[in-house]
């Protein structure tokens, strides 16, 4: 019996086979049981002779077994690893890659064409009050400028009984930067603002950067000069030219609207050259009451100040036509202009 059942336990394949010759041998029917049960049956001597035997029998088969057990599992884990090897040569699959969005990209690239001006970079809440963003900007309270901002207002005042609104223009962050630095003072400030306001040219929320330098002896040539250098730099052109159209608002007297010249490049605008002119910015020397808000006395102290649009300025240099496409989040829009992999 014994030979027979090791020869068994040698030739089960996998571990399922071995599970069978287990219970043929040891399980309740199984054959070394029922030697085990007939021990009960003989007599004491007898018992004493045969005893040992089945014992040593079913110790042997139950280690034969384990054995067995072993090795099948040790060859089945062998197996698998064999089939999983991985070829470390192969190029891995490639991963889709995110990018900056062309709205952040630009503002960094303004930031970093400021800063080679000398200029810090300013930021102020989006949640203002109207005293920031139109009182201190010489927009009293019955102004008709503030009726043109379309602005998103809260319902509930602040602490100081302020009315509470989104930005509608980075502007406030003049005031800010003035009561908080004093002078001289050489900021940009970019950021989101709001305006309840929507169509192909228009959204909702949309990016400015303003730029304030408050000194001794400023004067508007110093302000050509910068939106020049500025302008030059950004769209990677030296045939930038720009024209001074006198314009107004609140907070800067003198103002002028700067428009820069275009060229018609199969039928698209492409800044350079005098073809034709776009309206860039907002700008002028800054309104004494204004310096006075900010905390300074304007017969010492004189500034400019200009804003513009980001999203505008984007467009224009990567030759994008609808502003709504910088919010969409569409991957396919973003990596058709090359701003993803
Ligand atoms: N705040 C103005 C606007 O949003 C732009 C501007 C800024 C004009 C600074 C003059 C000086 O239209």
């Amino acid at each position: 019996l014994k030979a027979g059942l090791l020869d068994e336990i040698a030739a089960a394949g996998d571990v399922a086979a071995l599970e069978q010759v287990r219970v043929a041998a040891l399980g309740k029917q199984g054959s070394v049981s029922g030697l085990l049960k007939t021990l009960g049956a003989i007599s004491p001597d007898e018992r004493k002779a045969e005893g040992p035997k089945i014992h040593a029998l079913r110790e042997s088969v139950t280690e034969a077994l384990a054995a067995r057990k072993a090795a099948l599992e040790g060859a089945a884990l062998d197996a698998r690893l064999a089939a999983e090897t991985i070829d470390l040569s192969l190029p891995a699959p490639e991963l889709p890659r995110g990018s900056v969005h062309p709205i952040s990209q630009v503002m960094d690239e303004l930031a970093e064409i400021f800063a080679d001006m000398g200029f810090a970079v300013a930021t102020g809440p989006e949640i203002e009050d109207d005293w920031h963003n139109f009182t201190a900007l010489n927009m009293p309270e019955s102004h008709p400028a503030r009726a043109m901002h379309d602005t998103f207002y809260f319902p509930d005042r602040d602490a100081n009984n302020r009315e509470m609104l989104l930005r509608t223009h980075t502007s406030p962050v003049q005031i800010r930067s003035m009561l908080r630095h004093g002078a001289p003072l050489r900021v940009i400030a970019p950021g989101r603002v709001y305006r309840s306001d929507s169509d192909a040219t228009h959204t909702p929320m949309f990016h400015q950067i303003e730029g304030l330098v408050i000194d001794k002896g400023i004067h508007l040539g110093h302000l050509k000069w910068t939106l020049e250098t500025f302008l030059k730099a950004f769209f990677e052109r030296e045939d930038i030219v720009l024209r001074l159209r006198p314009s107004y608002f609140p907070f800067t007297e003198p103002s002028v609207e700067v428009d820069v010249g275009y060229t018609l490049v199969n039928g698209k605008r492409v800044v350079g050259g005098a073809d034709g002119w776009m309206e860039v910015l907002g700008s002028g020397m800054v309104n004494r009451r204004v310096i006075e808000f900010g905390g300074l006395d304007p017969d010492e102290w004189q500034g400019f100040a200009f804003g513009t649009g980001v999203d505008r300025l984007a467009m224009l240099k990567y030759g994008m036509d609808d502003l709504r496409a910088f919010f969409d989040g569409d991957v396919r829009w973003l990596s058709h202009y090359g701003f993803s992999a």
